[in-house]
C-alpha cells in the first residue's frame, strides 16, 4: 500500500514538526514528501543505517532550494561577481570529501578542544554574569548566539571585529536551506554571501602574509603549498565554501540549541541545582537536551543504486530526507520519547549530530560550549523561565530552532 504524499513544505509541518512527525511514524517508517518527490525516513535503525552507508547514500545533493525565477537574473548577477559555489565538506563523497574533512581536523580534536575550554568558560562567565534578574529578556541573543560565535571566531582565527557580520553571514547561508524565502529576501541573502565571500578571501590572504593560530591561517598556507609546488591549487571557491560551512555550522546550530534546550528544561530547578551538585550532570543534560531538540532537524542524501527500506522500493537517485528529529523520538527506541529525561539508560544513543563519514565535525565543540554554559550559569541562577510566548522559530525542515528566545533568568 503507498502511503499518501507529505507536504514538508506546508505551514503545520514546518510548525509543528514533532506532531506532524509521530503522526507519520505511527502511518510509516518510509514516504513520499509533496511537492519535492523525496523520500521521507522517520525511523531509527533506518535512518541510522543510511548515515553509515555513505556508498549507497551519498552527500552529493543540494540543501538549498532553488532561487525564484523572479529574482534568477539579479541573483546570477550578484554570483557573478564572488566564486562559484561548490561542495566542500557537507555536499560531497569520499575520497574528495574525505580530504577536505583532513584538512581541517586538527582544530577539532579533543586536545585542541582542551586549550579552547578555559577560553569558552570566561565567555560564558562573562555573558551569564550580564543577566538581569528577574525582567524578560531575549535568552538567545543574549547568551545562546553570542557564545558560539565567539568559540568559532577563536576556532577558526576571524578576526573578533568580524563577529557582527557572522550573525548576517549565517542567516544569509541557512535562509534557502528547507525553507522558501521570497524573492526580495534572497537578492539580499546573495548580496550578504557576495560580501561574506569578499571579507573571508582578504582574511586568507592577509593571514599567507601574517598568519594567525586558527584554520584560517593553516588553509592559506595549503594554497601557498600548491602554489609552491605548481600544483593544482587549492581553489579559492573550495576554501571559501568550507570556511563558510564551518562558520555557518559552528554558531546556527549551536546557538539555536543551547536556547532550545533552555526552553526544555530551564524552569526545573532541581536540574540546575543538580548541575551544581555535580557539574558532570550536564553532560547527561545536553545529550537528552540534543536528542529532543534535534536542532538538525533532517539529512538529506541521495541513492547510487535501488534499494529496499522496510519494504518500499527506491530507485537509483531519489532524493532521501532522513529525518534525525523522528529518528530521536522514535518509540520504539525511547521510552515515553517526548518526555525530558537525562537519567534515561540510552541517553547518548541519539543521533542529533549525525553518524558515520559525515558525523558532525564540531561535535566535540557543541558539546564543550552547551555543556560549559549550562554549568556556568547553574553557578549563577536558580532558574530561567521562557515566556508562555517564547517566540518565533526558524521555518526550516533542515535547521530548526528559536529565532529568539523570550524569557525571564532568575538569579541566585
Ligand atoms: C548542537 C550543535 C550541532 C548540531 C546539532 C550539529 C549537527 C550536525 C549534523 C547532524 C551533521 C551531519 C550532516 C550530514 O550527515 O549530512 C553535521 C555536520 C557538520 N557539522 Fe555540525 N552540528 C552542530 C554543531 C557544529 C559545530 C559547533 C560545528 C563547528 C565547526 C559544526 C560543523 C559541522 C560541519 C563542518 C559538518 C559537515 C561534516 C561533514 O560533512 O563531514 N557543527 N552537524
Amino acid at each position: 500500500m503507498t502511503t499518501p504524499a507529505v507536504n514538508i513544505r506546508s505551514d503545520e509541518f514546518l510548525d509543528t514538526p514533532v506532531e506532524c512527525l509521530a503522526h507519520i511514524r505511527q502511518q510509516a517508517a518510509v514516504c513520499p514528501t509533496a511537492p519535492d518527490g523525496w523520500m521521507l525516513v522517520t525511523r531509527h535503525d533506518l535512518v541510522k543505517q543510511i548515515l553509515l552507508d555513505a556508498e549507497t547514500y551519498s552527500s552529493r545533493v543540494s540543501k538549498h532550494s532553488a532561487p525564484p525565477a523572479e529574482a534568477a537574473d539579479e541573483i546570477a548577477a550578484i554570483r557573478a561577481q564572488g566564486w562559484p559555489y561548490t561542495s566542500a565538506l557537507g555536499g560531497s563523497d569520499a575520497p574528495q570529501h574525505t580530504k577536505h574533512r583532513q584538512m581541517v581536523n586538527k582544530a577539532f580534536t579533543p586536545r585542541a578542544l582542551q586549550s579552547l575550554e578555559p577560553l569558552v568558560r570566561q565567555a560564558a562567565e562573562d555573558l551569564a554574569s550580564a543577566l538581569p534578574d528577574g525582567v524578560e529578556i531575549d535568552f538567545q541573543a543574549e547568551f545562546g548566539e553570542p557564545l558560539p560565535v565567539w568559540a568559532i571566531s577563536k576556532v577558526l582565527g576571524l578576526p573578533m571585529e568580524r563577529r557582527n557580520d557572522i550573525r548576517r553571514w549565517s542567516t544569509a547561508a541557512i535562509s534557502t536551506i528547507g525553507s522558501n524565502p521570497t524573492p526580495e529576501q534572497w537578492v539580499k541573502f546573495e548580496e550578504d554571501l557576495l560580501d561574506y565571500q569578499l571579507a573571508m578571501k582578504a582574511v586568507l590572504d592577509a593571514n599567507r602574509v601574517d598568519p594567525q593560530p586558527g584554520v584560517i591561517a593553516g588553509l592559506a598556507q595549503a594554497i601557498a603549498d600548491e602554489d609552491a609546488a605548481e600544483g593544482e591549487g587549492v581553489q579559492m571557491s573550495l576554501l571559501l565554501t568550507l570556511l563558510r560551512e564551518l562558520v555557518v555550522a559552528g554558531n546556527e546550530t549551536t546557538g539555536k540549541f543551547i536556547a532550545e534546550a533552555i526552553r526544555i528544561f530551564g524552569s526545573d530547578e532541581t536540574v540546575w541545582e543538580r548541575i551544581r551538585e555535580n557539574p558532570d550532570f550536564a553532560v547527561v543534560v545536553v545529550e537528552e537536551a540534543l536528542r529532543l531538540s534535534s536542532p538538525t532537524q533532517s539529512i538529506m542524501r541521495v541513492t547510487t543504486k535501488d534499494v529496499v527500506l522496510d519494504g518500499v522500493a527506491i530507485p537509483k537517485g531519489t532524493q532521501i530526507m532522513a529525518s534525525l528529529a523522528s529518528a530521536n523520538r522514535d518509540e520504539v527506541v525511547y521510552d515515553e520519547s517526548n518526555r525530558f529525561d537525562p537519567d534515561r539508560d540510552n541517553v547518548r544513543q541519539h543521533l542529533a549530530f549525525g553518524g558515520g563519514a559525515h558525523m558532525c565535525i564540531g561535535a566535540g565543540l557543541a558539546r564543550m560550549e552547551s555543556i560549559v554554559a549550562l554549568q556556568v550559569l547553574a553557578e549563577q541562577v536558580t532558574s530561567i523561565v521562557a515566556s508562555a510566548d517564547s517566540g518565533a522559530y526558524s521555518r526550516s525542515f533542515i535547521i530548526r530552532g528559536p529565532l529568539e528566545m523570550r524569557a525571564t533568568v532568575h538569579r541566585r
